[in-house]
């Protein structure tokens, strides 16, 4: 095991460093010049235009990914997008027509809820493709398309590499079909797909700021409650910031829509409390701001990050975290980075079992 882990004191952090990798091993063969190619997927110019409306169901950290993709297909193809834990999905009764894309997306392609979604979803007539990263896995031979992340084995229970990489495969996703229905220039998918190359040496930039967040793991371990806000994107990217530090820290973690927290979380914060709030969003920049000074003048101690140039942040936040600039589709893909760090290092500091947290199971194939 120690071999396995190849220098690292855990899988996860191992994991973690790994995603330079994983990110350009994912999308370097879908990538040929300025276009996203799919070769082996099987979705035809045909098949693309034929599709009303798309629902994504995943549990956990891959309904996370989902909720990222949501956003990112909606904004790039205007094609509406619905996302569901497939716990809820299978029993909600969802209006599922043969113009339905499934996106069933599932790190091991073996939960029972997601493979229970997928076929309902295949039963009542849609067309189902699976984000995963294992080759053969049931959800990968029983969908009638697969995108396979190249994350390689995750052995952490908590996902690291294999969340950003399905980040990854629907940044292609999304830009594929966008391609194909002209819903955005040859230049914007040229520009975005640039984008997306830099973002491997991006997360290297931030790997190598890993003492910081062991700075603020070591201020944050006592604490018994912390929240993370954050607007649009910066909201899905901090939902699953939040489900990786309670997995692993067993800190009581809550993630708000920051423009949420005057309907009843800001009661929570008090003298001392932990906010982890995440501005990435050029346009939502001011307005998380003023969040941020909302719950300091009620006594939080801040982490506030968000991209290089925002200098301002420094003034009103306790610490600060900047991330390297990208597109504002991308920067959940960077801003991962320093959530994964934290959480691992929070849970270090607690002297808990990293890689196997309690009642925990790397992958749930029962009910
Ligand atoms: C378990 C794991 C999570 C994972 C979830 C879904 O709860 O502990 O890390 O996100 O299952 O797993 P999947 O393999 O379907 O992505």
């Amino acid at each position: 095991e120690t071999a396995e882990k190849g220098g690292y004191e855990h899988f996860m952090l191992k994991e973690i460093f790994e995603q330079p990798r994983a990110y350009r091993d994912t999308m370097s063969p879908r990538i040929d010049g300025n276009r996203v190619v799919l070769p082996d997927v099987g979705l035809t110019a045909d098949i693309i235009r034929g599709i009303r409306r798309i629902h994504i169901v995943a549990c956990g950290t891959a309904s996370h990914a989902g909720l990222v993709g949501k956003s990112v297909i909606e904004q790039l193809t205007r094609i509406p997008v619905e996302t569901d834990v497939a716990s809820e999905y299978r029993y909600r009764d969802p209006i599922i027509t043969s113009d339905t894309l499934v996106i069933v997306v599932s790190q091991s392609g073996e939960t029972a809820d997601t493979l229970a979604a997928l076929r309902e979803a295949k039963r009542q007539g849609a067309r189902v493709l699976a984000v995963t990263n294992v080759v053969g896995s049931s959800v990968a031979r029983e969908a009638d398309h697969v995108i396979l992340t190249m994350a390689g084995p995750e052995i952490a229970v908590a996902s690291t590499k294999a969340y950003t990489t399905m980040l990854i495969a629907f940044y292609l996703l999304g830009l594929y079909m966008a391609q194909t229905l002209e819903t955005v220039t040859p230049a914007y998918v040229a520009d975005t797909l640039a984008a997306m190359q830099k973002l491997p040496e991006q997360v290297e930039a931030l790997l190598g700021k890993a003492d910081l967040m062991k700075k603020v793991a070591e201020q944050f371990k006592t604490t018994e409650n912390l929240f993370f806000i954050g607007r649009g994107l910066d909201y899905a990217a901090v939902v699953e910031g939040s489900l990786k530090l309670k997995e692993i820290s067993y800190i009581h973690s809550e993630a708000y829509a920051a423009g949420e927290l005057k309907h009843g979380t800001l009661a929570l914060i008090t003298e001392g409390t932990p906010v982890i709030a995440l501005a990435t969003q050029e346009a939502l920049f001011e307005k998380t701001l003023s969040n941020i000074v909302e719950v300091k003048a009620r006594g939080a101690v801040v982490l506030g990050i968000a991209n290089e140039g925002h200098t301002e942040l420094s003034k009103t936040a306790n610490e600060t975290l900047y991330i390297p600039r990208t597109l504002p589709l991308l920067t959940p893909a960077l801003a991962a980075v320093p959530l994964q760090l934290l959480a691992y290092y929070t849970s270090l500091a607690r002297g808990n079992d990293v890689d196997k947290p309690r009642n925990l199971a790397k992958s749930v194939t029962v009910e």
